[in-house]
């Protein structure tokens, strides 16, 4: 079965846009092998991050990202099984959403009443999937993550 998990949490002090691109590079070799897919968006204070994959593999990934030091406070706001992936070309993305920057502020702050604040978000950040020749390993390239 298929799972999908949305998070938003805060970037730790002091993390860089290196350690934002080596965590990224981690994260596309260990996904292409796990078979998971998603997108994290970074605005200055959060990241926001949807994976999508198996549910077994989902519960360990989700569970060794959430203890990882360079975010801290991380609420699952969207857990759900999914048929067909959001994503399914990414093994990650990044894109940088400063322009979100106050909505995931305060979804992270105040967290979702209903599934639909997380719903929404998604959609906001989905509608900036890079163009086609940007995918697969180019994917984490800077001239592909300015996509927005
Ligand atoms: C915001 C954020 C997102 C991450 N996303 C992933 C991911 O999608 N896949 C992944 O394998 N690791 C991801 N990581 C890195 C993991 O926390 C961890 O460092 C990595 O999986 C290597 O784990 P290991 O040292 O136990 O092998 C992410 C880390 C952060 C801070």
């Amino acid at each position: 079965m298929l799972t999908r998990v949305f998070y938003i949490s805060e970037v730790a002090e002091g993390v860089t846009e290196l350690d934002v691109q080596i965590v990224l590079g981690v994260a596309q070799v260990n996904n292409r092998r796990l078979d998971v897919t998603g997108m994290l968006a970074q605005s200055d204070g959060h990241f926001a991050q949807l994976l999508e994959g198996r549910s077994d593999v989902m519960r360990q990934l989700v569970a060794r990202i959430a203890t990882d030091q360079r975010h801290r406070s991380v609420p699952t706001l969207l857990q759900d099984a999914i048929t067909t992936r959001q994503f399914p070309r990414w093994a990650m993305g990044l894109i940088r959403r400063d322009d979100m920057a106050q909505e995931m502020l305060e979804l992270h702050r105040d967290g979702c009443e209903h599934n639909g604040q997380a719903r929404w978000m998604i959609q906001q950040l989905m509608a900036f999937q890079p163009a086609e020749e940007c995918v697969g390993p180019e994917a984490g390239r800077r001239d592909c993550r300015k996509s927005t």
